[in-house]
């Protein structure tokens, strides 16, 4: 499935805010209990496939925390002009403004369903390429890793997905 015809479908389907609400609704309370504990943040296994296309490329990573609850607010990449948050789900592509961070648990970005779509792209990337990404928190400072840019097909070998969406 092609990225950016997914996101062209999801906007003309009309269906984004309505989706977004729901989620919003969903989450809006989980994080005042933990409120009292510092969160205490960590990312692994980030990485971006080389993309197919030179504007475009999606970056994952997995978020463990040890303590409180947090929010990834936004992300930003020397690479990128622009960088979002995405959720998949049902197969369909959302914007989304932030992405709780459960105390005690962990946040995955992975094939298939949640992502950051980096867009504008200053060059196109190559694999064994190195890019800087700063993921930005409600709470937490900002953490800033080094990516490596893997092959267009690499899985991750623990995580278990048959989506091919990216
Ligand atoms: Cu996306």
């Amino acid at each position: 499935m092609n990225h950016r015809t997914t996101q062209r479908r999801t906007f003309a389907g009309g269906t984004l805010v309505f989706a977004a609400a729901l989620v919003l609704t969903g989450c809006a309370d989980s994080d005042s209990s933990d409120s009292a504990k510092a969160p205490e943040l960590k990312v692994s296994g980030a990485y971006i496939p080389a993309p197919t296309m030179a504007d475009m490329a999606a970056g994952f990573f997995t978020l463990t925390n040890e303590g409180g609850a947090d929010k990834l607010t936004s992300a930003t990449s020397d690479l990128a002009g622009s960088v979002t948050l995405h959720s998949t789900k049902g197969g369909e592509m959302k914007e989304q403004k932030s992405f709780d961070v459960p105390a005690d648990g962990h946040l995955d970005f992975a094939t298939g369903g949640n992502h950051l779509m980096l867009e504008k792209l200053r060059h196109k990337p190559k694999q064994g390429e190195k890019v800087t990404l700063t993921l930005h928190f409600e709470k937490s400072d900002p953490i800033k890793v080094e990516v490596p840019v893997k092959e267009a097909t690499y899985q991750p070998p623990q995580h278990d997905t048959s989506h091919d969406s990216h």
